[in-house]
């Protein structure tokens, strides 16, 4: 119960996060509509005067408490004059009003005072100087009503103790009122608007969205990088750019996944086109080599290539030629950088891409780059739309998806790890692109737990490619505590 609670007030400031602006727009809706209608609406004023009902000429104090008890009485009983057409007739005539008697009754209220035999009367109308003529007329006719009445049988009179006066300020509209009133209601329509986008909005965004929807966690986020439009490798040239470090802390994450058996061969793919394959492709494998390991990235997307064209690489002969028998690998793989990383474009399209991927031919020269090369990592079209990044994935180590924070759908997400699922794929992990910079803050995306480490424990180097042989010799030992630090926290984010 309280951790539904609080999972509740959690989606609600998630969706006042996202949706402030809709917060903002209603307070400032609710003003406008506030300023204007008070701005429209007809001042009125009001004017009051105070009538009390006394038994005349008390003797002694016993009679004046009788007397007193009985104009108690009498009060309830005239009262309701006040607020009638007959007096309102009386009064109209006098002052020579164009209005009905309806219509000056409608403009009266009256009340007796608590514990007192005193009447308080109220006009409002448009014009300040009318209401304090009807109050001053009214408490004048209502004296001589009484006084008629009550002629021949008690000495009851009606006194006026308060005249009424001209009051110039407005009792109507409470312009700040009014205003305060409009901020509210606008405040609660962002407010439910903000709450209504969020339910309404089925894309991935949070780490646990991912989590629940794939089975697997966040390996790591990308934020939004307009960069990345115009210069598609950011992990070489632009060393200490968000999305590089993105990228290292991605490659870091992978080291992490399985120390005992470290993936080698990882497809890259996504759920549908546009969500940053490519992108991470070629930015984990200049990544990988950068850390020393000897890295081939196989542009396997051969319907729509871009790693050769992201590279500044050419593109004529590559991965279609070596399975067609046309090409020798060594001919075309092209060394990139410092020589460490060597890129397989795609080579012509073929016209049965899936077939030419799933082929027992695809599968031995995957186990040749194995051997030659520390990492391989392959980039493939979406898995919903094509069978392509699904055949590669039973013969690679396993896989990663990149989902776009925002716009890819849950069910796409879910549907792409079914599809893994289904033919025994192993997902590595997701790795969330293009956060933009305020969900990031939002939601604490970062690479902690929001834990923070012991002062003076440094992350764990990058393993050199020395040290990353080493470890793969000795696959058991132990890492030491001392030096390493926690497992990078992208994989384990809060959302
Ligand atoms: N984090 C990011 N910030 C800004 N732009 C990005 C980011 N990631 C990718 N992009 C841009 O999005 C576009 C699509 O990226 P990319 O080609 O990597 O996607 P893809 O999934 O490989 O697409 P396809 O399905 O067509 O192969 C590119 O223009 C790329 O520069
Ligand atoms: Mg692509």
């Amino acid at each position: 119960m309280r951790a539904g609670a609080l999972l509740d007030l959690k989606d609600v400031l998630q969706a006042v996060r996202s949706g402030w602006w809709l917060l903002v727009t209603g307070v400032l809706v609710g003003l406008a509509l506030a300023g204007t209608l008070s701005w429209l609406a007809t001042p009125l004023y009001s004017s009051s005067t105070r009538l009390v009902v006394a038994v005349a000429g008390a003797p002694d104090t016993s009679a004046a408490y009788q007397g007193n008890l009985f104009s108690q009485q009498r009060i309830n009983t005239y009262t309701p004059l006040l607020t009638g057409k007959s007096l309102a007739g009386e009064v109209i005539d006098e002052l020579d009003l164009d209005l009905s008697p309806a219509q000056v009754a409608g403009k009266v209220s009256a009340r007796v005072l608590p514990d007192s035999t005193m009447i308080e009367v109220t006009v409002t109308d448009t014009s300040a100087a009318r209401a304090q003529a009807i109050a001053a007329e009214l408490g004048r006719r209502f004296s001589d009503r009484v006084t008629e009445l009550e002629e021949d049988v008690t000495a009851v009179r009606v006194t006026t103790v308060e005249e009424p006066e001209v009051n110039e300020n407005p009792v109507s509209p409470g312009v700040n009122r009014n205003l305060a009133l409009g901020a509210v209601l606008g405040l609660l329509v962002g407010l439910g608007l903000a709450l209504l986008r969020s339910r309404l909005d089925n894309t991935v965004k949070t780490a646990d969205d991912v989590q629940t929807l794939s089975g697997a966690g966040v390996i790591g986020t990308v934020l939004e990088d307009p960069k990345l439009d115009d210069q598609h490798v950011v992990t070489s040239r632009d060393g200490h750019s968000l999305s590089s470090e993105s990228f290292r802390a991605i490659r870091t994450n992978l080291q992490f996944l399985n120390v005992d058996n470290p993936p080698k061969v990882i497809v890259v793919t996504s759920s549908v086109p546009g969500e940053g394959k490519s992108t991470l492709a070629v930015n984990l494998a200049t990544a990988l080599a950068q850390s020393g390991s000897r890295v081939i990235l196989v542009e396997a997307d051969l319907r729509r290539p871009r790693v050769t064209r992201y590279m500044g690489l050419v593109g004529g002969a590559g991965l279609s030629n070596v399975l067609a028998g046309t090409a020798d690998l060594s001919e075309v793989a092209q060394p990139w950088g410092d020589g460490k990383l060597s890129v397989l474009a795609a080579g012509p399209m073929p016209p049965n891409p899936s077939e030419l991927l799933g082929s027992e031919h695809m599968r031995s020269l995957l186990q040749v780059l194995r051997d030659e090369h520390d990492f391989v990592i392959v980039d493939t079209p979406p898995l919903l739309p094509v069978t392509d990044a699904a055949v590669l994935s039973v013969a690679a180590d396993g896989c990663l998806i990149t989902t776009r924070h925002g716009a890819t759908r849950r069910d796409q997400l879910a549907e792409a790890a079914n599809v893994l699922a289904r033919i025994d794929a192993k997902l590595l992990g997701v790795v969330l692109n293009r956060v933009p910079q305020s969900a990031a803050i939002a939601r604490g995306y970062g690479y902690g737990y929001g834990y923070a480490a012991d002062p003076g424990r440094v992350p764990v180097a990058e393993p050199k490619r020395e040290r990353g042989r080493r470890i793969g010799r000795r696959r058991h030992a132990p890492l030491d505590p001392a030096t390493t630090t926690e497992p990078p926290g992208a994989g384990g984010m809060s959302s």
